[in-house]
């Protein structure tokens, strides 16, 4: 596992960019797996600029978010699939198509995850998944468990989490309960992994996962058998 660790968010988003960038330019049809949250926001925001000069080409390039919140369709503004339109997809020229988010309007999360792991194996696999870790470990939306998951799943969210992103809905009783998210075994069978982290509230879970015990209550942890893993922590 490679930890870079740099000062301001602005080096940690060009690094990152830079990474998914190389992996675009040497593979121009490669699969990246996306993630939302706050910390990919600088890292999209230099792979649009990347695109708009004309460096970077993503029209052949097929891409798989890891989750979404349940009961929330992509027309809603906290919805995944809003996010990735708005923080990347609108601004580059990707082929819409081939953007997957899960979807949280599913009745049957069962099959929709054993569908969506279908489609990311058909279409040969994750080159590149990016990742952010919660507060609480959790990578995507597996929460601290006494085991790690498997597949694409549901999954209870935790308190720690509604209340971690109460700030981007009007009250916290509007956030979902409830998400589907790539399961362990889905974010591990990646061939290259990415994981950004800034701030020094996430300092402590970043270091926990790199250097603490394997466990299934730190779910970012189990990154440390991967064979190819780089993670980027910013102080700011
Ligand atoms: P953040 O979220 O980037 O908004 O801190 C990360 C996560 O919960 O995975």
């Amino acid at each position: 596992m490679k930890f870079i660790k740099v000062k301001t968010y602005e080096e940690l988003s060009k690094i990152a960019a830079d990474i998914i960038a190389d992996q675009i330019k040497e593979k121009p049809d490669c699969i990246l797996g996306l993630a939302t949250g706050s910390t990919p926001i600088g890292t999209y925001k230099e792979l649009i600029k990347k695109n708009k000069n004309g460096e970077l080409d993503f029209s052949h390039v097929t891409s798989f978010n890891l989750d979404e919140y349940i009961g929330l369709d992509g027309e809603h503004d906290q919805s995944y699939r809003y996010f990735m339109n708005n923080q990347l997809f609108n601004h580059v020229n990707i082929d819409k198509s081939k953007t997957s988010v899960p979807s949280g309007c599913t009745d049957d999360p069962e099959k929709e995850g054993a569908e969506y792991d279908k489609r990311i194996a058909e279409a040969g696999g994750i080159d590149l998944q990016l990742l952010g870790i919660g507060n609480n470990g959790h990578i995507g939306f597996n929460e601290p468990d006494s085991y790690f998951t498997g597949p694409t799943h549901l999954v209870k969210l935790e308190p720690s989490t509604i209340e971690a992103n109460a700030r981007f809905f009007e009250t916290i009783d509007d956030v979902p309960k409830q998400a589907i998210t790539m399961g362990m075994a889905s974010i591990m069978q990646a061939k290259k992994i990415l994981l950004v982290a800034s701030g020094k509230g996430k300092k402590e879970i970043t270091e926990k996962a790199v250097y603490g015990n394997i466990d299934p209550k730190v779910p970012a942890s189990i990154l440390q058998v991967h064979h190819d893993v780089t993670v980027i922590y910013s102080e700011e």
